[in-house]
């Protein structure tokens, strides 16, 4: 080779290079794009003007504050702790398939956790925590055979009504809840450690659950932490709850329980 020729070769080589980092492989689509752009449109204006430099629709979306995408260009998360966001959870966020973190603690979001989130086909990390979401939980309909959700945090909210007991049947892959700090009511949910074999932290503190510890919680084989501290739990601490041998913490303070723990187990 001459060296001419290396030099032509080293060229093609370049421009290769510059090719496949501007390829569209790498952007996300027009549907995720305007997914993201009406999450936007439904935040109070004082919120969505927060964006409106790096959310430009001219632009790739994986290049916008608070994106990720993974390597073939598709949004994988979605993160806007702390950024005083105002207004509903848009449920267009449902539309990007291929999310799997969302992220939005510490804002003053309001209305509901849009059930379709909850019953995702791929969010597997879903933190709400310290905003002003009310309502119930909900299940969306029709469901998937399967949900990847492994953390929900929507503790500091405004949640009431009966913790959902069936929604997540299909969520084997579930580790953490902490619903903290709202005001469900009816009885402590025991489901997860059935359905879900790695279920290891169930935060229900600061809430009005009422009724007495279920017995299936003893069935939780990787039950480790388990909170319900300042609730309206009465009767005792079952001796089956103890079965759940890899228990670290167990808080039920403020409750109206009674009898004995029994030392010797
Ligand atoms: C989200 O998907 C639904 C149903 O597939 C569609 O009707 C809606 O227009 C989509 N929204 C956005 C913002 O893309
Ligand atoms: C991109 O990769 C994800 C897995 O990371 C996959 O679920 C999705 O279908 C892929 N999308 C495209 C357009 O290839
Ligand atoms: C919410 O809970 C999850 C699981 O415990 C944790 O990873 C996350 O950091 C929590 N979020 C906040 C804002 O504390
Ligand atoms: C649940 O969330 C609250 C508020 O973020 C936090 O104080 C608490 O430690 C969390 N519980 C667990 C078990 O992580
Ligand atoms: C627990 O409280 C309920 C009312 O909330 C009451 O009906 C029940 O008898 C109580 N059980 C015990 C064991 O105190």
């Amino acid at each position: 080779m001459t060296k001419m020729q290396e030099l032509q070769l080293l060229l093609v080589l370049a421009a290769l290079v510059l090719l496949s980092f501007l390829s569209p492989a790498t952007s996300c689509t027009e549907q995720e794009k305007s997914s993201l752009l009406q999450f936007l449109r439904e935040l109070s204006p004082d919120s969505s003007s927060k964006f409106s430099r790096s959310w430009q629709s001219g632009t790739s979306c994986c290049t916008w504050e608070g994106i990720a995408c993974g390597s073939n260009g598709t949004v994988t998360e979605l993160s806007l702790p702390s950024m005083a966001l105002e207004g509903p959870i848009s449920v267009s966020i449902a539309n990007l398939t291929g999310l799997r973190r969302l992220d939005l603690s510490y804002n003053s979001l309001s209305g509901e956790l849009p059930p379709e989130l909850i019953s995702s086909a791929s969010v597997a990390f879903l933190d709400v925590s310290f905003n002003r979401l009310n309502g119930e939980l909900q299940e969306s309909s029709p469901s998937l055979p399967h949900h990847p959700l492994q953390v929900l945090n929507i503790s500091h909210n405004f949640f009431a009504g009966e913790f959902p007991s069936t929604i997540w049947e299909k969520k084997s892959d579930l580790v953490a809840i902490n619903a903290s700090h709202n005001t469900f009511s009816g009885a402590l949910p025991s489901s997860f450690c059935i359905s879900s074999p790695s279920f290891a932290v169930l935060d229900l503190s600061y809430n009005l659950f009422s009724g007495s510890i279920p017995a299936e919680i003893g069935k939780c084989s990787s039950l480790r932490v388990l909170k319900a501290s300042n609730n309206e739990i009465n009767g005792s601490l079952s001796d089956e709850l103890f079965d759940a041998s890899m228990l670290e913490h167990l808080s039920f303070l403020k409750n109206g329980l009674e009898g004995e723990l029994d030392v010797n187990r």
